[in-house]
């Protein structure tokens, strides 16, 4: 029966029919406009199509399709992306480089699941695709939401132009999947696409993107839809996040069912047993790699089998069941024409070799690092020399070795200043470690009186590890630090106070959008979690690890400045797991510091800190102190620690009165007797694991 005409007769029924065939109808037409270039019907056309969806919509909210032509091309640009918390973290890889490691990293794997070397371990080798990480959301077998990796722990809002890539299902294939999904995997753009999109750049004398990874990540970014729907990106899935209900018993199967269910998977993915094997594939996919239509940076290797991946779990960012194996960086060969100093944010001078410009794996290298005064030296690296110079990653481009060491025509070799080249000319220390050696690091001595040093952290405060200021970047920060308009974070809070909107939108580069988006963005961020306000603070030894560690101890910012300032402050810090010495030091040298203190004070009085949740720990045995002896027969002796302290237990190495349980193995000895001695409860393994069991 044909449907009612008039959107006003329908029914759901009727209504929910037609969405859907709105929906195939208008897609197919989007894709004709977007990726082949090519209407098949008028605009009025068209438009009429998108008109009577709407209606639809307007009438029927609890109808509307998770791929609605609404949410998709056509609608207006957002003007800022969303902030999504990732439910399961983002994480990244560890790396290996060599034959050895992967042996290293196979051994590794076996001794923390004590699994002897005849007993058969699985794992699966597949390309490391080089694009952008992304989690695509799926409830019911609906895309619900897709965000970027962002800082691992949330991301942005990409859903509608991830929606316009064609190898993402809108609605998932098949009947067997979880209620809750996050598929998770890489959104890259094939290499023929990305020459063909440069030659059109260059015929319209818009810049060219430098490689694959930028393209994608410029297309994807895009806060038009449209525009990213015209950029032919592509997705592989190869992990997942959230789940409602495991995929499968491995790593591989998990694959096959996301291919199933409607995913683009990587069919050189290939299953191993030994190191052997999994270097033999990594040789074959590097050979392929010239073949592909995407770039790869590696091979990563994953355990199969997802129970023993899920003993393995996480040790700082990465999983301890997945490894990378990169390919060599690739290298080029050019003239040193000078080498010049750079202060960073802490003081530290750097040594950058300033080169002739050449194309090193498709990006044109101009500087490269020389690292720090011995380095240097090590390399003697002379103005004039021709060197070997390589880039791996997105990481800066290093100087391997002077090509032309012999020729008697060098200039002399570099002196390393004693001098910061700051205006403030103080003395450049080289500070001595915790063993009286002298540290590799020369610095500026001027603290944070060093202009070059205050630019940068205010760079490093705006960037996105720290508060994230969209619109106000190194270049901006740049700029507004030489008019004295930004010369301290709190200064970021009173631009309005400290400049003249109007003029700025005069100023060059900037315009009344984009002073209206940066007083926005700035809005936005004047409220921020503790872990991200410490972070931004950039003080040495606290990067994001150790800001979230601290964050997660103290939980908010009231209860840190009253232990900070308190004599307890260094055995508090000294105290918490995963702090060392050297970090405890600078976090105490700088709340001392009373420049640093002023600063953090005028900051508080412009920004709210967002206490943060403690991560609970209500197991069992949380807060106790446990020993383990004499055999393990399940685990490994660091699996046990490992969830031990994850349970919150402390496991010490020794028994005494302050031990709270003994977990006592076949052919324990001396700390069984003491414990035995001392009264201290004495358990087997299997009761320990029954004790932890998580119900
Ligand atoms: S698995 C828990 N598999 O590499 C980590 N990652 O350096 C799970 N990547 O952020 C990641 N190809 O963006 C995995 N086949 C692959 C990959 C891959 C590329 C990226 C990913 C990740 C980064 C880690």
């Amino acid at each position: 029966m044909a449907l009612p005409k008039d959107v006003n007769q329908m029914k759901p029924d009727d209504a929910a029919k037609e969405l859907a065939r709105l929906a195939k109808e208008i897609a197919v037409h989007d894709r004709a406009y977007y990726q082949a270039d090519e209407p098949k019907i008028s605009d009025a056309a068209y438009d009429y199509l998108r008109q009577r969806n709407h209606e639809i919509e307007q009438l029927f909210p609890d109808l509307v399709r998770a791929d609605s032509p609404s949410n998709k091309l056509g609608s207006k640009p957002a003007a800022k992306f969303g902030k999504v918390a990732h439910k399961v973290p983002m994480l990244s890889l560890s790396n290996v480089f060599d034959d050895e490691d992967v042996g290293d990293f196979v051994r590794r794997v076996r001794k923390f699941l004590d699994i002897a070397g005849k007993q058969k371990l699985e794992f699966t080798a597949e390309p490391k695709i080089d694009g952008l990480s992304a989690g695509i959301r799926y409830e019911n077998g609906k895309l619900v939401q897709a965000a970027t990796r962002g800082d691992g722990q949330s991301g942005e809002d990409v859903t509608k132009n991830i929606m316009t890539i064609i190898d993402v299902p809108k609605t998932l294939s098949g009947t067997d999947w979880p209620e809750i999904l996050e598929v998770r995997g890489e959104v890259y753009l094939p290499i023929s696409q990305f020459e063909q999109m440069n030659a059109l750049r260059a015929a319209q004398d818009q810049p060219e993107y430098k490689n694959p990874r930028n393209a994608a990540a410029g297309s994807l970014r895009q806060l038009d839809p449209a525009i990213t729907a015209k950029r032919p990106l592509r997705f592989f899935a190869y992990a997942w996040g959230e789940v409602s209900a495991p995929l499968a018993k491995s790593q591989f199967g998990a694959i096959a069912k996301l291919k199933d269910w409607g995913f683009s998977t990587n069919d050189l993915t290939t299953i191993c047993e030994t190191a052997e094997q999994m270097i033999a594939v990594y040789r074959q996919i590097e050979r392929q790699r010239s073949q592909l239509d995407y770039d790869i940076d590696g091979v990563v290797y994953k355990v199969n089998s997802l129970e023993l991946q899920a003993r393995l779990g996480f040790v700082s960012r990465s999983p301890r069941w997945a490894t990378a194996h990169k390919f060599p960086p690739e290298q080029a060969v050019t003239l040193l024409q000078d080498i010049e100093i750079q202060v960073g944010r802490t003081g530290a001078l750097t040594p950058v070799a300033k080169l002739k410009p050449i194309t090193v794996g498709g990006v044109v290298v101009s500087n490269a690092s020389l690292h720090n005064e011995d380095e240097l030296k090590r390399k003697d690296v002379r103005v004039g020399d021709r060197v070997l110079i390589q880039r791996a990653g997105d990481v800066i481009p290093q100087v391997v070795k002077v090509m032309d060491a012999g020729r008697i025509d060098r200039s002399d070799p570099f002196v390393f200043p004693t001098i910061c080249p700051c205006p403030l000319k103080t003395a450049v220390v080289r500070e001595v470690d915790e063993k009286g050696e002298a540290g590799a690091i020369s610095r500026c001595s001027g603290g944070a009186a060093c202009p070059y040093q205050r630019v940068e952290s205010l760079k490093y405060f705006v960037s996105r590890t720290g508060f994230d200021i969209e619109g106000l970047g190194a270049k901006q920060i740049e700029a507004f630090f030489e008019q004295g308009i930004i010369t301290e974070p709190s200064h970021i809070f009173l631009l309005a106070t400290r400049l003249d909107p109007d003029e700025l939108a005069k100023a060059e580069g900037w315009g009344k959008t984009s002073v209206a988006n940066l007083f926005a963005a700035i809005a936005e961020v004047k409220e921020v979690g503790f872990d991200r306000f410490l972070t931004a603070l950039g003080i040495r030894h606290i990067g994001q690890s150790n800001a979230r560690i601290l964050a997660h101890h103290f939980g908010s910012w009231d209860e840190f400045s009253k232990i900070i300032n308190s004599w307890a402050a260094s055995e508090e810090l000294l105290s918490i797991d995963g702090i060392g010495v050297a970090a405890a030091n600078s976090v105490i040298d700088y709340f001392t510091e009373p420049h640093s203190r002023a600063v953090v004070a005028r900051l508080l009085e412009q920004v709210t800190v967002r206490a943060v949740e403690k991560p609970k720990n209500d197991s069992n045995v949380s807060g106790l102190i446990v020993v383990f002896t004499g055999k393990l027969e399940k685990m490994s002796r660091d699996e046990a620690k490992v969830m031990a302290t994850s349970l919150g237990a402390k496991v010490s190495g020794s028994v005494s009165k302050k031990t709270d349980i003994l977990i006592a193995g076949p052919g324990a000895g001396s700390k069984l007797k003491k414990a035995t001695e001392l009264g201290v409860k004495v358990i087997s393994e299997d009761e320990w694991l029954e004790m932890t069991k998580v119900s």
